[in-house]
């Protein structure tokens, strides 16, 4: 790099990875240091001339299919790192599969950031690279990266190719929810489940809706963390590669900028998020996330935020499970740049923050209009007037979260009917312990479940089902499915998946396993959800709410399931409320924790 390049903040004596690698006051210190890493031939030319070490924190393996991708992959971004003069250390990250660990791939996103912010901390690089993909997987690194604050880039391995059946778009994941409700209906057997259900998944990479991968993978790059329109290209596409290496190059030159992430990761770079996050249509786990992200960069942000900042932003991607296309085509029509400079021209977002690639967020995105207006729409004309979350709230929590732009037309019609009321609607509750209790009684008659009724998750939340259940979106029982009626209003304090289309009301806080009202329901009360007053409320006086509390208090409170691990018992000690991010309290107190 050209060293009289006015960038140019740090000259290689300010290295960090000097300490260990070069630091003659300390001549022990670095002889340790640096022997074991010349065994497998690293030279002492490389590690003391003043080359950036460029950690790869690598999130691929054979546990972690979404993401293992990055095994390859990073052979692009060690050329990168290598052509731009740096130095290249490969680790691994706590592998996190979204749908195939137990309880929940939840539980791994604040002990992934743990281990990270450890690494970070505690050894000689000057710089990283985040290799992001399945759900938590990009959380869990810009967590660490904020909390650790050296320059670090994000990317993404990216989505999966198209899926197709009979000639049909099949989204991964959401056509999983579809498939068990033909399932349950006998509409298919269980062989042609499977079939339909592997068919979803063509290729290496990530779902291919706009579930909470592509999600989140959109918010890094809309935070300025990845480079610009780099979020979304599909897994096995050749400028995949060439992306990576580019941001192998770019990882070199931010260590010599001094670009850190509390330079990207400002309240103003938040809120642009939270309007992306709108008009993709994304993922309501998106909100957990971001808000964890937030406070570890010590920025304020709160499910209000969400509210005032995204209600109103229009749906802009035509992307599953809001809309008809897939990653694919959401690529081909410009990927993130192009809906960022829809929402720019609109005077949505905040043009003037700091990326990356050392440009502000405006000058990236000039001139990247939509290719394609069917599938990422102009702001005039969206699939969606208003698709963000509101922020609910009543006399059984302080927040719960609810995705607007799935609101079908059906559910309008079966719940939002009234004229002279259209945003309200009321129902008797049905209420379950867990999804095993769910799973257990969902067909039981004496609940007496009809089209009118509301189902409700309690024990789902980071304590109660430790880590938070993906299982608020809760189908009907079978008898009405049978009768063609295919959701129900849900509400719950667990998640439900990002690539869920039901309009359920999520991520209540405080749960029920710390004393949130949700524990006090009974199956038969009423509840009446207004969407227009952002409330929810139980149909029942206070006196006998209080009544219920005292009994559930001398009970002993809530229950719910033994830790099965020493990690459950420790995350549900420290854990927070899902509106908080569900970060671990005492580790958001830290900030800039690099040793130096
Ligand atoms: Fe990994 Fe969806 S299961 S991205
Ligand atoms: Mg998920």
């Amino acid at each position: 790099m050209d060293m009289s390049d006015h960038k140019h903040r740090i000259v290689p004596d300010q290295l960090r990875s000097r300490w260990w690698f070069d630091n003659p006051d300390h001549p022990g210190t670095t002889a340790l240091c640096i022997e074991r890493y010349l065994n497998y031939g690293i030279t002492l030319e490389e590690l003391t001339s003043g080359k950036p070490i460029i950690g790869i924190c690598q999130s691929g393996s054979d546990l972690t299919p979404c993401n293992r991708h990055h095994i390859e992959l990073v052979k692009r971004v060690k050329d990168g790192i290598r052509a731009a003069g740096g130095v290249p250390f490969e680790f691994p990250l706590h592998p996190i599969h979204e749908n195939v660990r137990r309880p929940t791939a939840a539980l791994d996103r604040n002990l992934a950031y743990l281990g990270l912010v450890e690494v970070l901390h505690g050894y000689p690089l000057d710089g990283v690279v985040l290799t992001t993909g399945c759900d938590k997987t990009t959380p869990a690194c810009l967590m660490a990266a904020a909390t650790v604050n050296i320059p670090a880039i994000v990317l993404s391995g990216g989505p999966m190719l198209n899926s197709w059946r009979d000639n049909e778009r099949v989204g991964s994941g959401t056509i999983i929810w579809e498939l068990r409700k033909r399932l349950a209906a006998g509409d298919i057997d269980y062989d042609e489940f499977l079939s339909r259900a592997t068919d979803s998944a063509p290729s290496i990479g990530h779902c291919n809706t706009m579930g909470t991968a592509s999600t989140m993978n959109s918010m890094a790059e809309a935070l300025g963390m990845s480079l610009p329109g780099s979020a979304m290209i599909p897994a096995p596409y050749k400028e995949r590669a060439a992306v990576a290496y580019d941001t192998g190059k770019r990882s070199v030159e931010m260590v010599w900028e001094d670009l850190r992430p509390s330079d990207i990761l400002t309240r103003a770079a938040f809120e642009n998020a939270i309007v992306v996050c709108s008009a993709l249509g994304g993922s309501s786990n998106a909100p957990i996330h971001i808000n964890a992200i937030a406070r570890h960069a010590g920025v304020e942000l709160t499910n209000d935020d969400w509210q005032q900042l995204g209600h109103k932003i229009p749906l802009l991607a035509n992307v599953m499970p809001a809309g008809a296309y897939l990653s694919e085509e959401f690529h081909r029509a410009g990927g993130v740049p192009a809906v960022l400079h829809e929402l720019l021209d609109a005077g949505k977002l905040h043009a003037e923050v700091m990326t990356i690639n050392g440009q502000t967020l405006g000058a990236n995105v000039q001139g990247r209009e939509t290719q394609d207006p069917e599938v990422i729409r102009r702001y005039a004309n969206p699939l969606v007037e208003h698709a963000g979350f509101l922020n609910l709230k009543g006399n059984l929590f302080d927040s719960a979260l609810m995705k607007t732009s799935v609101i079908s037309a059906d559910f309008r019609r079966r719940f939002l009917n009234d004229p002279s009321d259209p945003d309200a609607f009321e129902g008797r509750v049905a209420v379950f312990d867990g999804s095993e209790d769910y799973h257990a009684r969902i067909d039981d008659p004496a609940l007496n479940i009809d089209e009118t009724s509301i189902l409700v998750m309690r024990g789902a939340g980071p304590v109660g089902h430790p880590g938070g259940a993906e299982v608020v979106n809760m189908q009907p029982p079978e008898a009405l499915l049978k009768r063609g009626i295919e959701s129900l209003p849900c509400l719950g304090d667990g998640r439900q998946s990002g690539t869920s289309g039901s309009p359920s009301i999520l991520n209540a806080s405080p749960e029920a396993a710390t004393g949130g009202g949700l524990a006090l329901l009974e199956t038969g009360d009423r509840l009446r959800v207004d969407l227009r007053r952002g409330e929810v409320r139980v149909l029942i006086d206070d006196a006998e709410l209080a009544k219920r509390r005292r009994r559930l208090e001398a009970q002993g409170g809530y229950r719910y399931p033994a830790h099965q691990t020493p990690w459950q018992e420790i995350q549900r000690t420290l854990v927070e409320p899902l509106d908080r991010g569900m970060t671990l309290e005492p580790a958001t107190k830290y900030r800039d924790v690099a040793r130096r």
